[in-house]
């Protein structure tokens, strides 16, 4: 392994066209927080670079469903996310946004350099085109019937019903998401990267040279490659995003996978005059955080574009995690099923660093995690305030108590100090190596374990009753408890900042240096400030707010949900006219044997008496229907029904539910009028 003289740390771009979850800060901004905190506080160099991704179909198509310009939707959102990031801590050196002027720049040199090169391929194929709207359609706009199983409401790039991957020209009857149009199929050139060329590359490179990667990342970086790789556009036809910069290119900007990459770039540039020296030395360590989604941009596709300008390092490890869900569901913007960090902030305010450690203890690193408010108040009452806050608290009453906030001097140690002691330089290096490692929830535990440590060493030492009858040894034991609290001072800082602060400032120092959380910096004589509890109880009624708002999200979902079916093809007027549907009594109902949906009827049609089995045992008894009048089928030809034969069908209106009611005469009327 190269020794590695700095660091370059990417965080994915989030898209701006919502705000940002609990499930972005699990997954990638709480991490590389952590990640970057440490290299700082063990003094590496490294920068750290995010931004919005402003560009791409979803933003365009929300500007236009509210009306305003894309610019508009961008602003808005990118100064949302900005914000949060701000409030819990998330320390980057800079969150740009891919609509700055230098990084369309940086993007469309980035691109001329390949074109000019020869290092991507033209090619001309017909796309779907919406005439309504005027505009080439992204396969996922696209809907129609899935050639596979019939579903009608399969994607252009996918149908989720039988787990199809299609293209969009499979598609029956494909009809355009936006405008609800049909589609024209039409030429259009794009510009491909050759990712076949750069196959065998990236198969050794990833997998022989970085196996050392996490698995869930190795793995599906190898199942694309054993699967081969295709040529993929980085060009589209939408009016929004960065143009393509070659001549005869109107319409068409540069894929949002492209740019959005190349924006860690130009994020860099606005930090830093030496930006190369961090892009393209070998000395310089390149991490990308993700989620498990852009596994295959960050592993595959932007390390073939880098690879193919030349000049760049590639990735040295792409620690993604997976997906966090909320109460047992998946995290989803469009059905509000989140838990949106600005309205957090709003309930638990100051709290930042409570929801930053339970994110932490439950990060999805090997697998997708729950979030689920019992847990967060569970882990804040037992562990940050019975555990971590509990001890520093003792700590800090007692050193005021006993000696008026000075902190006492150090005896002789016995065995039981040394061990304890000597935990806190244990745990400083755990913590460290784990930390490299993308460990982050092991070394969280460490952490605690450490305040579990001090706690019990008080437990044990008893300094309460101590003071009575061996007040020299209580100076050691709180002048040792002290100083695994100055050592938890900067221990914790990479994953609880706030609380980090506020350590340091109950103590009265300065901030400690990470080597030197272990060298017991508490010099005797030296006064601390009065103490105050560092976390609180989170109390029942608080959780229930939570679960409740949750359970209304439900409540209106469910209501959103309940989709009325679409029309059906425009029939003529003659073939309406050949139903024969007459008004009939029920004189006679029984339940069909052995099914628990039919029903044996028998009608008087007033044309003549006949049966008619109907499946709507679930919703009527045939003691309460007996006399009821309803609107009978009687043209339609006989069917064998479990041995019955049904001649004629009675007519249902059947809700969203699937739940069935007649469709009966509004008062008494003749059997066997006709319906016209
Ligand atoms: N906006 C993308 C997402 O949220 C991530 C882009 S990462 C970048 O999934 F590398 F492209 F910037
Ligand atoms: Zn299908």
């Amino acid at each position: 392994m190269p020794d590695f003289k700095r660091y370059m740390v990417t965080s994915a771009l989030p898209y701006a066209n919502g705000p940002v979850h609990i499930g972005h800060l699990a997954g990638v901004y709480i991490p590389s927080d952590i990640y970057v905190r440490y290299l700082r506080l063990t003094e590496k160099d490294v920068k750290w670079v995010c931004g919005s991704d402003e560009h791409g179909v979803p933003i365009t198509l929300k500007a236009k469903k509210e009306g305003i310009s894309p610019q508009e939707v961008v602003d808005r959102y990118h100064n949302i996310i900005k914000k949060s990031f701000k409030e819990f801590g998330i320390s980057v050196d800079i969150y740009s946004r891919t609509s700055n002027k230098i990084h369309h720049e940086t993007a469309s040199e980035f691109f001329k350099k390949l074109y000019d090169e020869g290092k991507f391929i033209e090619q001309t194929t017909k796309q779907y085109f919406d005439t309504i709207e005027n505009q080439f359609l992204a396969d996922r706009y696209i809907k129609g019937t899935c050639p596979k199983c019939g579903n009608d409401d399969a994607y252009g790039d996918q149908c989720e019903k039988c787990g199809s991957t299609l293209s969009p020209e499979e598609l029956i009857n494909p009809k355009s998401t936006i405008s609800g149009g049909t589609l024209e199929l039409k030429d259009t050139k794009h510009w491909y990267l050759p990712l076949d060329k750069h196959e065998a590359f990236l198969k050794k490179w990833i997998l022989e040279d970085h196996k050392e990667w996490k698995t869930n990342v190795y793995g599906q970086c190898k199942s694309w490659l054993d699967a081969g790789l295709q040529a993929r556009a980085v060009s589209r036809d939408l009016d929004w995003g960065v143009p393509v910069p070659v001549e005869n290119s109107e319409g068409k900007v540069l894929y949002v996978w492209f740019d959005a990459p190349i924006g860690y770039i130009s994020a860099t540039k606005e930090i830093t005059a030496d930006w190369e020296t961090y892009w393209k030395n070998p000395e310089t360590k390149l991490v990308h955080f993700i989620g498990k989604d852009n596994i295959v941009f960050h592993c595959i596709i932007f390390p073939a574009m880098l690879k193919a300008e030349g000049s760049y390092i590639l990735p040295d490890n792409v620690p993604a995690n997976a997906f966090l869900n909320l109460e047992n569901d998946k995290i989803s913007t469009s059905r509000n099923w989140a838990v949106w960090l600005h309205e957090y902030l709003e309930d638990f305010k100051d709290k930042q660093d409570v929801l930053r450690y339970v994110l932490t203890a439950i990060a999805p690193e090997s697998k997708d995690s729950d979030f689920t408010w019992k847990d967060f108040q569970e882990r804040n009452n037992s562990e940050l305030v019975n555990i971590f806050g509990n001890f520093i608290n003792r700590t800090l009453v007692l050193t005021k108590k006993y000696y008026n906030k000075v902190v006492p001097q150090i005896g002789i140690l016995n065995a039981e100090d040394k061990t304890v002691l000597n935990e806190i330089s244990k745990t400083k290096d755990t913590i460290g190596e784990l930390i490299e490692n993308y460990k982050f929830r092991e070394s969280l535990k460490e952490l605690m374990n450490l305040a579990r440590t001090g706690n019990k060493y008080l437990a044990d030492t008893e300094p309460w009753h101590l003071i009575k009858t061996n007040p020299e040894r209580v100076k050691t034991v709180l002048n040792i408890a002290l100083q695994i609290t100055a050592g938890l001072s900067v221990l914790s800082e990479p994953f609880m900042p706030f609380t980090a602060e506020k350590i340091v400032n109950l103590l009265n120092i300065e901030k400690i240096k990470w080597e030197d959380a272990d060298k017991n910096s508490l010099v005797p004589g030296h006064i601390i400030n009065e103490p105050e509890l560092l976390f609180d109880k989170i109390e029942d009624s608080e959780i229930e707010f939570q679960i409740n708002k949750l359970l209304k999200t439900k409540e209106a979902n469910k209501k959103d949900s309940i989709q009325l079916k679409p029309i059906k093809e425009i029939v003529s007027f003659d073939d309406f006219q050949k139903l024969d549907i007459r008004t009939a009594t029920i004189k006679a109902a029984e339940k069909v044997a052995k099914t628990t949906k039919l029903l044996k009827l028998t009608l008087d049609t007033g044309i003549d008496i006949r049966t008619v089995v109907s499946g709507i045992a679930e919703f009527y008894k045939p003691e309460e229907i007996i006399g009821k009048q309803v609107q009978v089928l009687v043209n339609l030809a006989p069917r064998n029904l479990k041995g019955i034969t049904s001649e004629g069908m009675i007519l249902m209106a059947e809700n969203p539910e699937g739940k069935l009611c007649f469709v009966s005469p509004e008062k008494e009327f003749e059997n066997g009028s006709s319906v016209s």
